[in-house]
C-alpha cells in the first residue's frame, strides 16, 4: 500500500496513532498540520488568527495534493477538517490508497478535547458547555466526508496500541 491516510475529528488521536504506526512499520510519516506549521513558520492557531481559515484551507489542500502525488510510500495524518474542504475527500481512495477514519463518539471526543482545546482555533474560545453541542453538530456535518474513508476504526475505549493493531489488521 503506497499511502496510508488517517483522518477523523480533532482529538481522535490521528497524530499519535500515525506516529506509532510509522514507528512500527518503518513507513515515513507526514503530518499535514506540522508541515503547514513548518512551511509558514506559524502555529495553526496563529495562521487562523492572522491569515484566516480560507488561507489555511487552501494551503492544506495544496500540501495534501502534493503528498498524494509523490511516489513515496507514506503515512499521512490529516487535520480534522481536511476531508471536508476543497473536494479533498476525493483523494481518500484510489489506487494504492487506504484511508482510515478514526471514529470516536461525541462523549469520547468531548472528554479528550476539554484538556487539549487551547491549540485548536475552532474550539479554543468555547466554554465546556458550548463545546459539547458544537462537537455534536460539527461531527454530524462532517460525517459524510469522514465516511468516505476506506476503513472505519472505532477509537472508543481503545488504547493507541489497540487502534494501531486494528489498522495493521486491515492492511494485512
Ligand atoms: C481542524 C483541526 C486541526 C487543524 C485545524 C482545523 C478542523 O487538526 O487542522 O485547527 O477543522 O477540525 P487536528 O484534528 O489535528 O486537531
Amino acid at each position: 500500500m503506497a499511502k496510508i491516510i488517517l483522518l477523523g475529528y480533532m482529538g481522535s488521536g490521528k497524530s499519535t496513532i500515525a506516529k506509532s504506526l510509522s514507528e512500527k512499520t518503518q513507513i515515513k510519516l507526514f503530518d499535514l498540520d506540522k508541515i503547514i506549521e513548518d512551511r509558514t513558520n506559524l502555529s495553526i492557531k496563529s495562521i487562523f488568527e492572522t491569515k484566516g481559515e480560507v488561507y489555511f484551507r487552501k494551503l492544506e489542500h495544496e500540501i495534501f495534493k502534493e503528498l498524494i502525488a509523490s511516489d513515496e510510500k507514506s503515512i499521512i495524518s490529516l487535520g480534522g477538517g481536511t476531508p471536508c474542504y476543497a473536494n479533498n475527500h476525493e483523494m481518500l481512495n484510489g489506487d494504492g490508497i487506504a484511508s482510515f477514519y478514526l471514529k470516536g463518539s461525541i462523549e469520547t471526543l468531548y472528554k479528550r478535547l476539554i484538556s487539549i482545546k487551547e491549540n485548536r482555533p475552532l474550539i479554543a474560545d468555547q466554554s465546556e458547555e458550548e463545546m459539547k453541542e458544537y462537537i455534536a453538530k460539527h461531527l454530524f456535518d462532517r460525517s459524510f466526508y469522514y465516511n468516505q474513508a476506506t476503513h472505519k476504526i472505532s477509537i472508543d475505549e481503545k488504547s493507541i496500541e489497540d487502534v494501531v493493531n486494528a489498522i495493521l489488521e486491515k492492511l494485512a
